[in-house]
């Protein structure tokens, strides 16, 4: 095991934000994992899987042992002419996955392109951009429970996916460490192009009857045209989810503010864009000392330079309130707070 203690937690989160941890583990395998799991109880400490920490939230000093894995093996488990069953490390880049498959002729993971963060923290909040949710490939999620050391498979059905949501933060949420996940595959290409800002991509592009690879080349340009760098500024994407409120609350926005964006979920819900609520509050491109909301993305709150996480949650309390105020939609934030 690789074991740091009392450390700086800076390079191990994208927001950037400087606060110390007890210790981190680095972990190549099952055994090494098992003997961080017995450093940490002999101490009395909690373990906090981390991946990228690309949806994370320092919020103070750390008393805990946090747990990262190095094993990046994607392995195929089975083949037929149609589909190919992988089962892939939890330490595996996710966007380094996406373009292997790809390139070995696996389809569907494209429109997932370009999202930070680890293959085990996939299924965790469910990732999902450009019409597409993790959860539609997943068949079977392997992990340690964290307090016995033993092992465990959830098939999909007990991994109870949502929007940006799982078990594992819910009912499993602090007890369990994936460690890989089983994905199936399609053999032959069938893009979806349905997701609005793709297809206009694409048409503006001249492209009809998009390939997956095109689709991947899309997503990567409209990603890299939206969304800040978190190398030059750091932040975790989303700061908040997109809220899920009732139909008639929405049907009552809309007669006041008719422009207001809509996505339809059922006869009874809908979510709206929490970048355009929070655009329309007027804080795009605002800033109080470090810590400020991007001036192309409203979602997106940036650490522009020494931000500590309780400067950050406290500049994130006055959007949510002045939402709550302006829309009376409640917000909720995306990344795991920590600390
Ligand atoms: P971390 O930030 O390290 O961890 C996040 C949470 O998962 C923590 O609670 C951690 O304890 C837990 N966790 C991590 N690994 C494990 C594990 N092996 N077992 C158990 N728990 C674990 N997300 C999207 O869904 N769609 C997007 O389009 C998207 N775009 C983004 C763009 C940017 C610029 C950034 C910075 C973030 C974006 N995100 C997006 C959020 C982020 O990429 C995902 O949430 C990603 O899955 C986080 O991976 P990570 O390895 O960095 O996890
Ligand atoms: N908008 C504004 N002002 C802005 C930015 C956007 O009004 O400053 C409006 C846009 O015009 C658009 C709407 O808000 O009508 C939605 O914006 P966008 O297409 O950029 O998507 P989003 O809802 O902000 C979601 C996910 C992203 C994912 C993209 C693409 C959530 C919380 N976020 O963003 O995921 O990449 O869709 O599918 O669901 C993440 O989770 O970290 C993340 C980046």
């Amino acid at each position: 095991v690789h074991l740091q203690t009392d450390l700086s937690l800076k390079p191990f989160n994208t927001l950037s934000i400087d606060a110390t941890a007890t210790g981190l583990a680095q972990v190549a395998d099952y055994s090494e994992l098992l003997q961080a799991l017995e450093w940490a109880q002999q101490r009395g400490l909690p373990v906090l899987p981390l991946g990228e920490g690309s949806n994370l939230v320092v919020a103070g000093d750390i008393d805990g042992l946090l747990l990262k894995q190095g094993s990046d093996k994607v392995e195929l488990l089975d083949a037929s002419d149609d589909t190919v069953l992988l089962k892939v490390d939890a330490g595996k880049d996710w966007h380094q996955l996406v373009q292997w498959t790809l390139a070995q002729g696996y389809f569907g993971l494209e429109n997932l392109a370009l999202i930070p963060g680890a293959v085990g923290a996939a299924p965790i909040q469910n990732i999902g951009a450009y019409g597409v949710e993790v959860e539609s490939f997943i068949s079977r999620v392997h992990g340690v429970d964290l307090a016995t050391g033993k092992t465990l498979a959830l098939a999909h059905a007990d991994c109870q996916f949502g929007y940006r949501d799982s078990v594992f933060k819910g009912a499993l949420r602090d007890k369990v460490i994936i460690t890989s996940v089983e994905m199936q595959l399609s053999r032959h290409s069938h893009p979806r192009c349905h997701y609005p800002a793709l297809n206009a991509w694409l048409e503006d592009h001249g492209i009809t009857d998009a390939s997956a690879q095109q689709v991947f080349e899309a997503v990567v340009a409209i990603r890299s045209s939206k969304l800040p760098d978190p190398a030059v500024e750091p932040n975790a994407g989303s700061f908040f989810k997109n809220p899920v409120i009732p139909s008639a609350q929405v049907q009552a926005l809309l007669a006041q503010h008719p422009e207001m964006p809509v996505y339809p979920l059922s006869h009874t819900q809908a979510k709206v864009p929490a970048a355009w609520l929070i655009d329309r509050c007027g804080w795009k491109g605002q800033r109080d000392g470090d810590v400020g909301v991007h001036p192309q993305h409203a979602l997106v709150l940036v650490n522009y330079g020494n931000c500590s996480g309780s400067e950050l949650l406290a500049f994130a309390r006055r959007i949510t309130n002045s939402v709550s105020e302006g829309f009376g939609v409640a917000l909720e934030i995306e990344p795991r707070i920590y600390g």
